[in-house]
């Protein structure tokens, strides 16, 4: 059964909303901090171009590692598979996403997958263009191109906030860079990156791209393969295996959904063949994983039969 209105999505939202007291909203990039705690909504978005939304739907969210997805895809798109995936594997960690130990332990020295930060630094660094600027841009119309939201944008605050205090991923460039998976200026990198997590999204864009990536990379309202349907399996591979960090695992047995979360409280879900979501709800569990979105999401897995599994 489909969702069939708004208001079914509703009542999951004020189920759910109580669990976000739960858990507590990013902190380590000051911008971040100002996020309501209790802010909960979603959006559900059918290959056939209707949606439904729930809660404060219209607010936006930074994309941060959400944006990870859509990097790998454009890299991918860019540089082929095997040149990627020379150099970054494609395992998950079961460490935090921050992590650096496995860099060290892991021979030869390359991020176990691009939806660590180690991986995803190296994956941004493979996206082409004359400069930053142009890289952005790319990966900017990308995601117009899907969304059609032309109220894309970074925010700046979120950005330079997160440059400012972003000393341990520049640690993780420098090793990068040591063993010759980068080889750009490091601060370059980290100007990039920082603005591709804060490009800010509706739940409703993420629904959409979720979309597109459940159906294998094709949009079916105008007949575009906007994303070549193996890349869009590997996305969503990765996704299952390593989306929601080292929670992966109870979240691929409890709710069944690809799906890739963020700091900011954003998941989008693809769920194969049937539709995209897109969620926001800033407050996090110690995962670093929407708290009271995770609920949401497991909720909705039972109501509308979900899971892949
Ligand atoms: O690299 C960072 O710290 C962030 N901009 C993105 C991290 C993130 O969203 C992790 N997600 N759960």
């Amino acid at each position: 059964m489909n969702c069939q209105s708004s208001e079914e999505l509703q009542a999951l939202v004020d189920e759910c909303r109580v669990y976000a007291k739960q858990g507590k909203v990013a902190d380590y990039i000051p911008a971040l901090k100002k996020a309501k705690q209790d802010d909960l909504s979603i959006s559900i978005f059918y290959p056939d171009g209707h949606g439904f939304s729930a809660g404060d739907c219209h607010q936006s969210m930074t994309l941060q590692s959400i944006s990870k997805v859509i990097s790998l895809a454009l890299a991918i798109m860019d540089r082929g598979a095997e040149y990627v995936f020379e150099r970054v594997g494609q395992e998950p960690t079961g460490d935090p996403f921050n992590s650096i130990a496995k860099l060290e332990t892991n021979k030869p020295s390359k991020p176990l997958n691009p939806m660590i930060n180690a991986g995803a630094l190296a994956v941004t660094h493979m996206i082409k263009g004359a400069n930053i600027e142009e890289r952005l841009l790319r990966l900017m119309t990308f995601i117009h191109d899907i969304t059609r939201n032309d109220q894309i944008k970074v925010n700046e605050e979120v950005a330079s906030s997160e440059f400012k205090t972003a000393n341990l991923n520049r640690s993780l460039c420098y090793f990068l860079k040591q063993h010759n998976v980068i080889d750009e200026n490091v601060e370059d990198l980290i100007n990039l990156y920082t603005k591709q997590c804060a490009i800010e999204v509706t739940c409703m864009d993420l629904a959409k791209i979720g979309c597109v990536l459940a159906m294998d990379g094709f949009e079916m309202s105008t007949g575009r393969q906007i994303i070549p349907k193996d890349i869009a399996r590997i996305c969503k591979t990765f996704m299952v295996t390593c989306g929601m960090y080292n929670a992966s695992g109870e979240f691929a047995i409890k709710v069944g959904i690809p799906a890739k979360s963020g700091v900011s409280g954003g998941i989008m879900g693809a769920v194969p063949g049937k539709c995209g979501i897109g969620l926001f709800g800033p407050s996090l569990d110690e995962k670093g994983n929407s708290i009271a979105g995770i609920k949401l999401l497991e909720k909705m897995s039972h109501k509308y039969s979900l899971s892949m599994f």
